[in-house]
């Protein structure tokens, strides 16, 4: 998109049906999705925000992470290369391009499934894993110049801060210290998303509605509107904060949690201004982690079955776009 979208109409095949398109309805951008102080963390706050997190995570899946230790320098540069890559010229992008499954680090336009899907997104995307780091480095793209030595410092540090979340959450639902170390967070993917300017915002969509399948993620949405989560039926807009992560519960972590924690369904729609670029790390279990309720949050009844991982991600892509189907086909009954 970012290549051939400048000065042109929305084409046909973007234009999303009037029940899912944004259409003119005017978005109010959510002063509730908690902003979190993670520095008070440490201190004689902790229970205080371990209770933020917890309640944010029940109620929208969604909160804020501010003063969370990583540098603001830090994650301005990353901000500024991820930029810079997609407004390479297209010989530099094309080699990063690829329709292959098997390739690591690839750049895609829409989604996965492009020449299937019946409307497409009108986003471009980077995707590669970040760890383990010696091997996966070696496949990032070589331009922009730094982008290898400035992402690799982000991906550590954003692993780092999802652990220290993920330890909090453990805390707070009464599980052991460590619960979601190891396997269960072992995994780590990026996901650059650029969005350019669009001619007509109601028509289109950056990303249809969806809950991330993964444990937990880490967005850097830099300071352009775009992110909106599903409250009460009802569309807001997550406000861009300086220096400030979203973090959201994914698919593995309200199901671990026996549904004590909920996954938040969000989409990303377009402006006719100014492009946007975000950067998402999906913390994620390996893919042949079993993944079940926590025992001692199953009480009664355990509402999922066991499960591995990988057979979750493959089924998640046929049922993308209705998390109660996807999550209901993982439910107890449904064995
Ligand atoms: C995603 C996502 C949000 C954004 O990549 O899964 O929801 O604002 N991104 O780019
Ligand atoms: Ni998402």
């Amino acid at each position: 998109v970012s290549s051939w979208s400048k000065d042109k109409p929305v084409p046909e095949s973007y234009i999303f049906p009037p029940e899912t398109r944004p259409g003119n309805l005017i978005v109010p951008t959510c002063k509730t999705i908690p902003v979190i102080e993670l520095c008070n963390a440490e201190g004689r706050n902790r229970t205080d925000i371990i209770q933020q997190i917890l309640k944010a995570s029940q109620e929208y899946g969604f909160f804020q992470v501010v003063n969370h230790g990583i540098s603001e320098n830090l994650m301005n540069e990353s901000m500024d290369v991820f930029s810079e890559l997609f407004e390479m010229p297209d010989e530099d992008k094309v080699i990063l391009y690829s329709e292959d499954p098997k390739k690591s680090c690839r750049l895609l336009t829409s989604s996965l499934n492009y020449d299937r899907e019946k409307v497409h997104q009108w986003r471009d995307n980077l995707r590669h894993p970040c760890h383990p780091l010696q091997d996966c480095i070696k496949h990032w793209p070589q331009k922009p110049i730094r982008y290898r030595e400035v992402v690799a410092a982000l991906s550590i540090e954003a692993k780092k801060l999802g652990l220290r979340i993920l330890e909090l959450v453990s805390e707070g639902l009464g599980l052991e210290s460590g619960y979601f170390g190891d396997k269960l967070s072992e995994a780590l993917h990026l996901f650059v998303n650029h969005y350019p300017p669009c001619p007509d915002p109601s028509l289109t969509l950056g990303i249809t509605k969806h809950c991330d399948p993964n444990l937990l993620t880490i967005l850097h949405q830099g300071d352009v509107q775009g992110l909106q989560i599903f409250n009460n039926e009802e569309w807001i807009g997550v406000e861009p904060l300086p220096n400030a992560f979203v973090v959201n519960i994914g698919n593995q972590l309200q199901i671990i949690s026996n549904n004590k924690l909920k996954s938040g369904e969000h989409r990303v729609v377009t402006n006719s201004r100014v492009a946007r670029t975000t950067a998402a790390f999906f913390i994620a279990p390996s893919e042949d982690s079993i993944i079940e309720p926590a025992i001692s949050l199953v009480g009664e009844a355990s509402v999922y079955r066991a499960f591995e991982y990988k057979d979750f991600l493959l089924d998640y892509l046929s049922h993308i776009g209705s998390n109660e189907v996807v999550l209901g086909r993982f439910e107890s009954q449904s064995l």
